[in-house]
């Protein structure tokens, strides 16, 4: 055991050391070589037999020689693909620590070690995102998942209020729930609307201003059982909708205001960008990940609920309907009942960095996205969206030449950037207004230095040089 801990720990340091000189991207080669991991069992090469002593030293080393070279390195400092957060040494050390506790964080009982953890989380996060202290709370693999827990949540809440009890009876002759949803709601959240049974076709869209955010005025009469769905961050351009505005308005008729916050809802922790943010407190559930901003490893996520009794009657197992108790038992709030212990990353990472580091963090990723829009710019190239947070959006041209340039810094490896659509035309997906390709540059890794900005901008100005000029 000893010798292979060791071993794992060094092959991993080695890893992390080489991020930043590796191309970003794994190669063709490497990635040919992942058919060795998927040859039939038997031919492995290994004693199997557990009893006889299978060589685990030699399968580590097997995994780490074919695996670490195919890894995409969003760990390092210059992947910029997607919402990605890389992981902070503390988050990843508590997270080795936690692999080796082997916790079924499921409840009090199986994991009383788990439980607390996951309370301490709790009150911390309810502190940064100004919910009030009585708020609930499930630690859940990412922001899809915590959307799906918050929106049960939601459901439960807004067919008991006119008698239906959805989690005994379903949707089966349910009165109908209004679902309202910007028009650049993220997909992942109409995943959870379509999985919850409450039919994406039946979404009404509201309109959007230029950057993606709902318009103030979109808010329509509310009447009936009603959740609205507002964004803390949309995913291209981390704009924000105006929930200080929208959710008084919609609470006022009724409605349960969801919040999908995956990444820009950790705006909040940040004095000079929580402005941004500001009104998001007032959220009866909020759906937040831990594996972007925060900095913790894959996967993790949480959901936050105001009203801890409307998640419990839709998630618990038991006993639902017994009033709260003084014990917060796990199961009663997740989707799942096992589960690893995603409290442990969580509390080491929000412990090390504090107020002042997770303000830092932030703070950091949106001057990275500020610098590395204004080299674009001076460069002659156009910036889609008003960058205020993490997100940078940019075309280097028609939409051919911006797809080459995307696959060229690829290629090149210096860093990593995805592609986009981007409606610049400000009337709303449904609206039909045409879509322009874009680069999307995410900074969401404290593994990225002022340097690593520059680096970056010369390797994507290098490449969009040589392809503007044929
Ligand atoms: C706004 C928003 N919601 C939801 C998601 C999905 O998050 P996850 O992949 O952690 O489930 C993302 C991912 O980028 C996102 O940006």
């Amino acid at each position: 055991m000893d010798e292979l801990l060791n071993d794992a720990a060094r092959r991993a340091q080695t890893y992390l050391d080489g991020l930043e000189d590796r191309a970003v991207a794994p190669s063709g080669e490497a990635l040919a070589a992942l058919s060795e991991l998927a040859g039939p069992w038997v031919d492995q090469g290994f004693d199997q037999s557990v009893d006889q002593g299978a060589d685990a030293a030699s399968i580590l080393a097997k995994l780490d020689r074919l695996g670490g070279p195919a890894t995409m390195a969003s760990a390092g400092p210059r992947y910029f693909g997607f919402v990605t957060g890389g992981s902070l040494p503390i988050a990843l050390a508590a997270n080795w620590l936690a692999s080796a506790w082997d916790q079924n964080a499921f409840s009090t009982v199986s994991s009383p070690l788990a439980a607390s953890l996951e309370i301490a989380c709790l009150g911390w996060l309810r502190e940064i995102f100004g919910l009030p202290e009585t708020a609930g709370g499930a630690f859940v693999t990412g922001a899809t998942m915590a959307n799906f827990t918050g929106l049960a949540a939601a459901r439960h809440a807004v067919l008991a209020k006119v008698g239906w009890d959805v989690e005994q009876d379903g949707l089966f002759g349910a009165p109908p729930i209004t679902i309202l949803v910007g028009d650049e709601g993220h997909a992942a959240l109409l995943k959870a609307v379509r999985m919850l049974g409450l039919g994406e076709a039946r979404v009404q869209r509201l309109a959007v201003d230029d950057q993606g955010a709902i318009r103030a005025d979109a808010l329509p009469a509310i009447s009936g059982p009603t959740i609205l769905c507002l964004q803390a961050g949309n995913v291209n351009s981390g704009a924000f909708d105006p929930a200080d505005q929208l959710i008084p308005a919609a609470q006022a008729q009724g409605a349960w205001v969801h919040v999908d916050g995956a990444f820009g809802i950790w705006a909040k922790a940040a004095p000079k960008r929580a402005a941004l943010a500001a009104g998001y407190e007032l959220a009866d559930s909020l759906a937040v990940d831990g594996h972007k901003w925060l900095n913790v490893p894959y996967d993790s996520g949480i959901a936050l609920v105001r009203d801890p009794s409307a998640l419990r009657a839709a998630m618990s197992i038991t006993a639902a309907y017994l009033p709260l108790g003084e014990v917060r038992e796990p199961y009663d709030f997740t989707p799942e009942c096992s589960r690893r212990m995603r409290g442990a990353d969580m509390w080491a990472a929000l412990a090390f960095l504090g107020q002042g580091g997770l303000a830092d963090l932030v703070e950091r990723c949106c001057r990275h996205a500020a610098m590395m829009a204004k080299g674009l710019e001076a460069s002659g190239y156009d910036v889609l969206n008003q960058v205020e947070l993490n997100q940078v959006l940019v075309s280097f041209g028609d939409d051919a030449t911006t797809e080459r340039v995307i696959a060229g810094v690829q290629a090149d490896g210096t860093a990593w950037c995805g592609g986009t659509r981007w409606n610049v035309a400000g009337q709303g997906r449904g609206h039909g207004r045409a879509a322009r390709a874009a680069m999307r540059i995410s900074f969401s890794s404290h593994a990225t230095k002022d340097a690593d900005v520059v680096k970056s901008l010369e390797a994507i100005l290098r490449v969009a040089g040589a392809n503007s000029t044929g």
